[in-house]
C-alpha cells in the first residue's frame, strides 16, 4: 500500500544526484569550483538521453531541418556584430557591509543586501560583461583577444550560407546545434540551474518575413509537446512573454516556458523573434551578402527568425525536479518505509532495464547472465541494461528505484526449471512472471507504452 508522494526540496534532489551516480561537483579533491559540475556515469546517460529525444523530436522527425556543429571560439567580429561585446552585461551591485555580489535586476527588495543575515546597504549598480574572454596564440594583446561563445546561436548565422549552399534548403527551414556556452554570470545557484559553463540546444529557424509570428506560435506548442513527451506535468509549466523592457536587444517577441522548481517558477526556454537582425549585423559587419534567394519573386530576401534556446543542464534540472517522488510504503512486515523514486520516462530514463539474480549462488548466475545479455543484445531494446547481484533483493530494487529503472527482471530458483522470469514495473511495484521467450517483446511493449 502506498500513501499519496510528495516533492522535496533540492538539496535531496542534489544529494541523491551524487549518491548514485548522476552529478558531482567538479574538481571535488581540490575543495571545488563554484557552481561547475561534472556528470557522472548515470548522469551523462541521462543528459544524452534528453540530447537525442531533443535532437529526434526537432530534427529527425521534421524535413525542414539541417544541423551544425560549429566551433566554440570564434572570430571576435562576430561578437562585435551581434551586439554581445556592447550590449551582453547584466547590472551588479555590491554589500558594502559583507561585500556579496548581486544582480539588481534579482532582487525582490531594492537596494537591501538580499542575505537576510546582513540586510547592508547595497552600492549603485554598474554593468558587467558576461562573456569570458581568453587570448589565441602565445601572446596576451588585444588583437588576439577571443571570447568562449556565450550562446551556440552565432555559429549558425554565420554559416547561413554555408549550409544554405550545400543543403539547398527552402524557406522556412532550421539549423539545430547542441554544444557548450559559458557565461560569466554574476550569480549562480540552485544547483545546475545556472551556472559559467553549461550546453545549449538552440534552432534558428529561417522564415518569410511576415510569417514570423504565426510561426513564432507554432515553435511555442512544438517545444511545449516535447515537454509533455518526456512526461513533464502540465500543471509544473507555464509560459511567460518577456515584457518590452526586458527584450533582448535583437528580440521583437520572447516567451519562456519556466517550470515550477522546487524554489518556485524559473526560465527553461526562451523562444524569440530575432526578426533579421542577426543576419543584417553580420552581412554589414563581414560585407558578405546574408540572404535567400526566392525563386517565385525572383527577389533577395533577409530571412527573420525564430529561436526556440534551450539549456540542456536546465532541461535536466527540470526532469529530475519533476521526476523525484518520495511515498510512504507498508513494508512486508507492517511496518512503515519512504520509498524515493524517480519517476523518469523511459525514453530518457539512464538504465532501461536491470537483471537481478536473486542471489549470487553459482547455479542462478549462468542464468542470469543468459538473460542479460538477450535483452542487452536485443535490436529492439535501445539503452542502457544493468547486472547487478550485490546485496539483497529489496535493497537492489530501491537503488533501480532511486536511479529511475522502469523495469526490473529477477531471476530465481525456479526459472531454472519454468523457464520465466518476475518483471517488476518501477511505480506500481506490480510483479508478473513471464516466460524467457516472450520477455524481449514484453519489455519492448512495456518501455515504449509506459
Ligand atoms: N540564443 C538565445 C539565448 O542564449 P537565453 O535565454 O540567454 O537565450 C537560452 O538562453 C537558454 O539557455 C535558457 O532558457 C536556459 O535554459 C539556458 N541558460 C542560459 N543561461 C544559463 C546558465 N547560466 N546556466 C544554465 N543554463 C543557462
Amino acid at each position: 500500500m502506498t500513501t499519496p508522494e510528495s516533492k522535496l526540496d533540492i538539496d535531496k534532489i542534489a544529494s541523491l544526484c551524487k549518491r548514485r551516480g548522476f552529478i558531482f561537483q567538479s574538481s571535488e579533491i581540490y575543495g571545488g569550483l563554484a557552481s561547475t559540475w561534472d556528470y557522472g556515469p548515470l548522469g551523462v546517460e541521462l543528459k544524452r538521453n534528453i540530447k537525442d529525444s531533443w535532437w529526434n523530436k526537432m530534427v529527425w522527425e521534421r524535413d525542414d531541418m539541417v544541423g551544425l556543429d560549429s566551433a566554440i571560439l570564434m572570430h571576435p567580429d562576430t561578437w562585435e556584430a551581434s551586439g554581445h561585446v556592447e550590449s551582453f552585461t547584466d547590472p551588479l551591485v555590491e554589500c558594502t557591509d559583507c561585500n556579496k555580489r548581486f544582480r539588481e535586476d534579482h532582487l525582490i527588495v531594492p537596494n537591501v543586501c538580499p542575505d537576510t543575515d546582513c540586510s547592508g546597504p547595497l552600492s549603485s549598480p554598474r554593468m558587467f560583461h558576461l562573456m569570458f574572454k581568453t587570448h589565441m596564440g602565445p601572446v596576451e594583446e588585444s588583437a588576439s583577444v577571443v571570447y568562449l561563445r556565450p550562446e551556440t546561436a552565432q555559429g549558425i548565422f554565420v554559416n547561413f550560407n554555408n549550409v544554405i549552399t550545400s543543403s539547398r534548403k527552402k524557406l522556412p527551414f532550421g539549423i539545430a546545434q547542441i554544444g557548450k556556452a559559458f557565461r560569466n554570470e554574476i550569480t549562480t545557484g540552485n544547483f545546475i540551474f545556472r551556472t559559467r559553463e553549461f550546453e545549449m540546444m538552440e534552432i534558428e529557424y529561417f522564415v518569410n518575413p511576415g510569417e514570423d509570428e504565426v510561426i513564432h506560435q507554432q515553435w511555442l506548442n512544438d517545444c511545449l509537446e516535447w515537454f509533455y513527451s518526456l512526461g513533464i506535468s502540465e500543471s509544473n509549466l507555464r509560459i511567460r512573454e518577456h515584457s518590452q523592457d526586458e527584450l533582448s536587444h535583437y528580440s521583437k517577441a520572447t516567451y519562456d516556458i519556466e517550470y515550477n522548481f522546487p524554489w518556485g517558477w524559473g526560465e527553461v526556454q526562451g523562444i524569440a523573434n530575432r526578426t533579421d537582425f542577426d543576419l543584417k549585423a553580420h552581412e554589414a559587419k563581414s560585407g558578405e551578402k546574408l540572404t535567400y534567394f526566392d525563386e517565385n519573386t525572383k527577389s533577395h530576401i533577409t530571412p527573420y527568425v525564430i529561436e526556440p534556446s534551450i539549456g540542456v543542464d536546465r532541461t535536466f534540472m527540470t526532469i529530475i525536479s519533476d521526476a523525484y517522488t518520495e511515498e510512504t510504503i507498508e513494508s512486508s512486515n507492517g511496518k512503515s518505509e519512504t520509498r524515493i523514486l524517480l519517476k523518469l520516462a523511459p525514453s530518457i530514463a539512464p538504465v532501461k532495464v536491470a537483471v537481478l539474480p536473486l542471489s549470487r549462488n553459482e547455479r542462478l548466475i549462468p542464468t542470469a547472465k543468459k538473460i542479460y545479455d538477450l535483452i542487452r543484445k536485443s535490436p529492439f531494446i535501445t539503452g542502457h541494461v544493468q547486472f547487478d547481484d550485490a546485496q539483497s533483493i529489496g535493497r537492489r530494487y530501491r537503488r533501480q528505484d532511486e536511479i529511475g529503472t522502469p523495469l526490473c527482471v529477477t531471476v530465481d530458483f525456479d526459472t531454472l526449471d519454468d523457464n520465466a522470469v518476475t518483471i517488476r514495473e518501477r511505480d506500481s511495484m506490480k510483479q508478473n512472471r513471464i516466460p524467457i521467450d516472450n520477455l524481449v517483446t514484453i519489455i519492448s511493449e512495456k518501455l515504449s507504452i509506459q
